[in-house]
């Protein structure tokens, strides 16, 4: 079934100049990238869009890295495509979890500095979706 899902390109990842292997990755998957946009997260944004972590002690340390910099937000589409992202991006720890071969797996050593975010269900997706890309917004 076609899905679609929230992709952030992290500060670190345009930082490191990894844009374009990222959305190749992407694209090699299958994927395809309905929406895109480069734009520096403001407060307001990045806390609504991590808000299940607000309890969480590295949730500040998180928020001032998400606005620390540009990143790039994409909508992204395909069959599975929540779950076909998540398996490319490799688990949230770039060591312990994400395996060669994924995005964190190859690029990353911080398990907050981890270059992606993918929305983890069609619920996050949509909410997701509708906090970056408004006017894509669905119901
Ligand atoms: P993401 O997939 O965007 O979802 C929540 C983010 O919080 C995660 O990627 C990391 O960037 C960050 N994060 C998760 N766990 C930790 C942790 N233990 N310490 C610092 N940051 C974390």
């Amino acid at each position: 079934m076609t899905e679609r899902t929230l992709v952030l390109i992290k500060p670190d990842g345009v930082a490191r100049r990894f844009v374009g292997d990222i959305l190749a990755r992407v694209e090699r998957k299958g994927l395809s990238i309905s929406a895109l946009e480069m734009r520096t997260a403001d407060v307001d944004v990045a806390g609504k869009h991590y808000a299940e972590h607000a309890e969480r002690s590295f949730y500040p340390g998180l928020l001032n890295f998400i606005t620390s910099g540009p990143l790039v937000a994409a909508v992204v589409e395909g069959p599975r495509a929540i779950a076909a992202f998540r398996q490319i991006a490799g688990g949230t720890d770039p060591v312990e979890k994400a395996v060669p071969g994924t995005i964190r797996g190859d690029l990353a050593l911080d398990g907050q500095q981890n270059l992606v975010h993918g929305s983890d269900s069609v619920e996050s997706a949509e909410r997701e979706i509708a906090l970056w890309f408004p006017h894509l917004a669905r119901g």
